[in-house]
């Protein structure tokens, strides 16, 4: 099968005849319909987030189930389901206490000395990124890493739900608590703070304040819920938040993961309100932050992962708010592309020209 190979760090990806094996128990092997492009790829390849190479990237995805290896019953071939990379493993704290996505077995790879999910045509393996690899024509995963969906939803649209969408969607329905009316900021306009914002829509948000440096994405925001749009790189976006909000707002998500954006983001937050942290900066870099900002306003700063998501639970979820009219998916493609074009489509993330961009396979 064709496959995009990160072989190294700060290069293109290649496209290669790659081998992936037969599903081995608790496996299910998939014909990727559909994988999204996230920035987190792009975190991997510029070395923001270690995963060495050779690896194959891709994980925000949708395909159809091929074959089912020993033991699985959840699915069988012809499903439909959607990858989410917080595979749980059922029996430790965080999954029996209802946290699942802080699983601490998350990445579950085969039992040691077992061949490899993924191959380069001379035999040598290839790791696979999150459990899934979804920059690749098949995909090999731990049961435990799909959920099954209906299959009235198209599978471009449905991949957007297995990393983008679950991300900001869930960090606005499931870390937090907003309340009705209160007022909420976006830091950043791509999929994952699109999707953000459609949260703070759909729970009733008052205000909600986007804010990005690409100033041809606030139609967008604004079809999607922004009742205000403020561009980064026209005067000081903190005092425009404070101007909008009266000081400040209740919540703030900062959905890009640089420093700057981060401190941004504590200082656009109110009196007793919350600085969520979505986006992710990279593991090197710190961020100061005044301390006594937190206590004497009483701030809150917390950080959503994966939506803070049960994705058996949420994603059948998002589909219906999709399939209902409630959350907006088709606006947020911005472009349906070949695998061969995956490396074009990073430049135009790293450019920030798209919103999101799916790499859709025949
Ligand atoms: N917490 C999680 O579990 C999780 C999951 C997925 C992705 N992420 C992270 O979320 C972040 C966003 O991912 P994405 O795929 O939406 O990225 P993206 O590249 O699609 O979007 C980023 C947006 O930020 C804007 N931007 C860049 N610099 C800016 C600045 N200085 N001021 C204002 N706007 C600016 C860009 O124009 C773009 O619209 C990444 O760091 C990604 O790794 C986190
Ligand atoms: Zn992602
Ligand atoms: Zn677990």
């Amino acid at each position: 099968m064709k496959a995009a190979v990160m072989r190294a760090n700060n290069a293109p990806l290649e496209i290669e005849d790659v081998g992936i094996d037969d599903p081995g128990p608790g496996e299910v092997l998939l014909k990727t319909a559909a994988s999204g492009i996230c920035h987190s790829d792009l975190h991997v390849i510029e070395g923001s987030l270690p995963v060495p190479p050779p690896c194959i990237l891709g994980h925000e995805s949708a395909g159809i189930v091929e074959a089912v290896g020993e033991g699985v019953t959840d699915f069988a071939p012809g499903d439909h389901v959607i990858g989410c990379l917080t595979s749980w493993c059922g029996v430790c704290k965080f999954c029996t206490g209802g946290r699942p996505y802080l699983c601490l077995t998350q990445f579950s790879v085969r039992p040691e000395g077992s061949k490899s999910r993924l191959s380069s045509s001379n035999g040598d393996p290839i790791a696979q990124f999150a459990n899934l690899s979804s920059f690749a024509e098949r995909m090999l995963c731990p049961e435990r890493s799909l959920v099954k969906i209906r299959d009235d939803i198209p599978l471009d649209r449905a991949s957007l739900i297995g990393c983008g969408v679950t991300t900001g969607l869930g960090a606005a329905l499931n870390t937090v608590d907003i309340p009705a009316g209160a007022s909420v900021v976006i830091i950043g306009c791509g999929g994952v703070g699109l999707a953000a914002l459609q949260g703070a829509r759909i729970v009733g948000a008052g205000k909600i304040i986007a804010i990005d440096a690409h100033p041809w994405k606030f139609d967008l925001a604004q079809k999607l819920g922004a009742t205000d749009c403020i561009n980064a790189t026209d005067g000081d976006p903190v005092a425009a938040v404070h101007a909008l909000t009266g000081g400040g707002a209740d919540f703030v998500f900062e959905c890009i993961g640089l420093v700057t954006t981060v401190q941004q983001a504590i200082a656009m937050t109110g009196r007793g309100g919350t600085t969520v942290l979505v986006g992710v900066v990279p593991l090197t870099q710190l961020v100061p932050i005044s301390a006594a900002d937190l206590t004497l306003q009483e701030k809150k700063i917390t950080g959503s992962y994966m939506g803070s998501n049960r994705f058996r639970f949420d994603m059948p979820k998002y589909i219906d708010f999709y399939l209902d009219g409630r959350l907006h998916l088709d606006e947020m493609i911005s472009s349906r592309i070949d695998l061969a074009e995956v490396n074009e489509a990073f430049d135009r993330m790293r450019k920030g020209e798209a919103a999101r961009q799916v790499i859709v396979f025949d």
